[in-house]
């Protein structure tokens, strides 16, 4: 038996799509190539879909495609809007793979498991699968009402697709902040998986010293030598 439990992993026939050719205007500049515990942030949403697939994508701005990048099988240039990003990388997708992920970059914290409960959700039957968390904070409209939370989740990347369905839902073109969006659209029948509540998406320059102390959290409590782990306490 091989002890690692990565070794255990079936890849075959899953791609999935980094999506980093976003601007980080919110950021104030491309938070997926700033440092977070001595690489950058896309390199640890790379390696950790590595960890799980036959290959990666990686979608990345225009000016950063030539770069060499290699945690990545294919690098692409994006587009204007997330959905233009995922469709570039939709095409760099072999047209063999059955199951196909999409990870924004600035979700750096997503852990090997959870991509793989997507992967297992969507090898089970569901045309998309995506990872939810309880949403808690108190929502109110903006009208003035207050909302009951308990019916909402928040949703989050990877988001794992039946390859044909995450295709059919791209074929119009459409504009969503996730893909699972689009999916839903089309018809497709979408699964929640759980979600990891430290699977926080990098949005504000804030998220990022959040993101460095959850990183070193963990690094603790898995007994590794922090300084060992290019972490800074
Ligand atoms: N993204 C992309 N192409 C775009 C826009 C976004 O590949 N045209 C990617 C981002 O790089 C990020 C993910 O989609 O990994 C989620 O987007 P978001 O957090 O909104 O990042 P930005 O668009 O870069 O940030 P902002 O909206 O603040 O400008
Ligand atoms: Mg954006």
């Amino acid at each position: 038996m091989p002890s690692d439990a990565s070794a255990l992993v079936d890849r075959r026939g899953v791609w999935v799509i980094v999506v980093a050719a976003g601007s980080g205007s919110r950021f104030g500049g491309a938070k997926q190539y700033e440092d977070l515990g001595g690489m950058r942030v896309l390199d640890h949403s790379l390696r950790t879909a590595r960890s799980v697939a036959d290959g990666v994508v990686l979608v990345a701005a225009p000016d950063r495609a030539a770069d060499q990048e290699p945690d990545a099988d294919v690098v692409v240039p994006g587009g204007a809007t997330r959905s233009d990003s995922v469709r570039a990388g939709l095409d760099a997708v072999p047209s063999d793979a059955e199951v196909v992920l999409v990870h924004d970059a600035a979700r750096p914290l997503a852990t090997a498991a959870l991509f793989r409960r997507v992967v297992d959700a969507v090898r089970s039957g569901a045309d998309a699968a995506i990872p939810a968390v309880p949403v808690v904070d108190t929502l109110w409209t903006v009208d003035g009402e207050a909302v009951d939370r308990t019916g909402f989740v928040a949703v989050q990347t990877p988001q794992g697709f039946r390859a044909e369905a995450l295709r059919a839902a791209h074929h119009g073109g459409g504009t969503a902040t996730d893909d699972a969006t689009l999916v839903a659209a089309t018809g497709g029948h979408v699964r929640f998986v759980d979600g990891e509540s430290s699977n926080g998406k990098i949005t504000t320059a804030s998220d990022l010293v959040v993101a460095a102390a959850r990183l070193h959290h963990r690094a603790v409590g898995a007994g590794e030598d922090p300084a060992s782990a290019g972490l800074t306490p």
